[in-house]
């Protein structure tokens, strides 16, 4: 059904983030009927303009975006009717976040509005987002009645540290209820993320091997292969694990170790998600550093084309150590995962993009078959489940098979469920979801101010140990990190799965 009528204040809404995802997954929501028909949308920025050169300026970007996506293949190409129609909704308020004037404006723009919602987006530099929502509280725009509702979106960082994130928490917290603050992370809005919890839940094969007595370890992997982008002023002051450690790889984290939530409601959810965060071990600093390694990208070669090393590129100190790759290892200490390993990695520049969940199982316990020599089989292949969550979405499980013919001999071969082969997965920015669930207010794929802290408190000793000891290991670009993180697994005798494997059903 569609939202309820709202008016939603996109602050930076002349930001890459606005353009590039928001506008348009309202946009595709609009198209599937989800938006109320009069609900409007105001672009807040301080940079000039008016709603015409607002609707503009979007217009020509989602129409090249759309042109792109059509010639890969993929997406419909724009509905031009339907989106004159949707533009009509944008209007632009030129302001300054930090002006009190700027929310009068708001207020008075909300008083004419026949419907009292307002959803306040912050699409913004991560310094003003505190800011903010103080100025939003103190206009007195956070204030709820029984009949309208208010609310705040912020995306990642939250904070740069576990104090940095306490503090923001607080003072989000201090003009607002946590039922108001909608923290999100947009690896949650991935179906294949989602789809998690159905396989594990909604299904009895997998649920009673999902533990330290069937699990060897459990590795995690996001590898990318783009390298800085536009983005060095940003990644140069935060580096591979802050961007995606205690967030993304968190909430897959998460995903694979929580306990059944008591019921499927967004803080059932939300707490087991909480608690099993809070489970993960706090290494002490040398531990920390021992059991992680910080690498940083050198000139190399991404599928045939040689690139430049992170510290060539625009924007870049040309002594920079910050790292654009990061591994580790994290244990959880609970009665379920007591002893599993999780390995967790990301990096820039990798052989191939690839964000996986690879679920190692133990071998059987017992070998009983013969060689044709009459010997013992000395070691079966272990059973793996590779969660695929980017490209190629689907889940691989890895098995031993018997080969055809008078020997026993065996392969591990693969059985899979690709999405493509069941399903038409629609063009989408991948923030459709969230997005229309800040307008129905499901906070179930949002963080609450828990998750966040025993995020950052459980990657707070490796940014200690990192800060005592900042020097990076370098990989060439198209080399899946550096030798130090095989190095790293070799050590508990175990091996990364490969990046960008072939998945599907097929040999191993
Ligand atoms: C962002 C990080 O949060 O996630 C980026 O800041 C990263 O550095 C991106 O590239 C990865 O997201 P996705 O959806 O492309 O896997």
């Amino acid at each position: 059904p569609a939202a309820d009528n709202t008016t939603m204040f996109l602050f930076g809404a002349s930001g890459d983030l606005a353009k590039r995802l928001l506008i348009p997954s309202l946009y595709n929501l609009d198209r599937e009927g989800l938006l109320d028909p009069n609900m409007e949308i105001v672009g807040v920025d301080i940079s000039e303009g008016d709603d015409d050169s607002f609707r503009d300026s979007l217009t020509d970007f989602i129409a090249e975006k759309a042109a792109d996506k059509h010639a890969e293949g993929g997406g419909n190409g724009l509905d031009e009717t339907h989106w004159r129609e949707f533009s009509q909704r944008l209007h632009y308020m030129q302001g300054d976040f930090t002006e009190d004037e700027t929310f009068q404006r708001i207020e008075e723009y909300i008083g004419q509005r026949e419907g009292k919602n307002a959803l306040f987006y912050l699409a913004t530099a991560p310094r003003f987002f505190a800011e903010i929502a103080e100025n939003l509280g103190q206009a007195g725009l956070l204030k709820e009645s029984s009949d309208s509702y208010r609310r705040v979106v912020v995306e990642k960082p939250f904070g740069r540290d576990l104090e940095s994130a306490r503090e923001l928490n607080a003072r989000l917290l201090s003009v607002m209820q946590e039922e108001q603050i909608y923290r999100i992370d947009h690896f949650l809005g991935k179906e294949t993320v989602q789809n998690i919890l159905v396989a594990r839940f909604a299904n009895v094969l997998f649920e009673p091997f999902w533990n330290n007595h069937y699990i060897d370890h459990i590795q995690i992997t996001a590898a990318e292969t783009v390298g800085v982008e536009q983005r060095a002023a940003f990644y140069d002051k935060n580096g591979a694990l802050r961007d995606m450690v205690p967030n993304h790889l968190f909430q897959l984290l998460a995903m694979v170790a929580i306990e059944p939530p008591a019921s499927f409601s967004a803080d059932a959810l939300r707490s087991e998600k909480a608690k099993v965060l809070g489970a993960i071990r706090p290494w002490s600093k040398e531990d920390a550093r021992d059991n992680s390694v910080r690498g940083q990208y050198r000139a190399g070669n991404i599928k045939g084309e040689s690139v430049p090393g992170y510290r060539e590129e625009p924007g870049v100190d040309e002594n920079s150590n910050t790292e654009t790759y990061a591994g580790m290892k994290v244990m959880v200490d609970n009665w379920r995962w007591v002893g599993v390993p999780f390995y967790l990695r990301t990096g820039k520049r990798m052989s191939a993009r690839d964000t996986e969940i690879t679920i190692c199982f133990k071998p059987a316990p017992y070998a009983q078959f013969r060689n044709t020599d009459n010997t013992n089989v000395d070691q079966l292949g272990s059973n793996y489940l590779v969660i695929q969550i980017q490209p190629n979405e689907g889940l691989w499980f890895d098995f031993q098979a018997k080969r055809p013919g008078p020997t026993l001999d065996m392969d591990t071969i693969k059985m899979g469920f690709a999405y493509k082969d069941f399903y038409d997965l629609p063009a989408t920015t991948g923030y459709e979801t969230l997005v229309y669930d800040c307008l129905t207010g499901d906070q179930m794929l949002f963080q609450r101010v828990d998750t966040i802290e025993n995020g950052w408190r459980a990657v707070q000793p490796f940014l200690d140990a990192w800060e005592e000891d900042d020097s990076v290991d370098g990989y060439a670009a198209g080399e899946d990190g550096p030798e130090s993180a095989h190095e790293m697994l070799r050590r508990d005798g175990r091996e990364w799965h490969k990046v960008g494997e072939v998945t599907g059903p097929g040999k191993a």
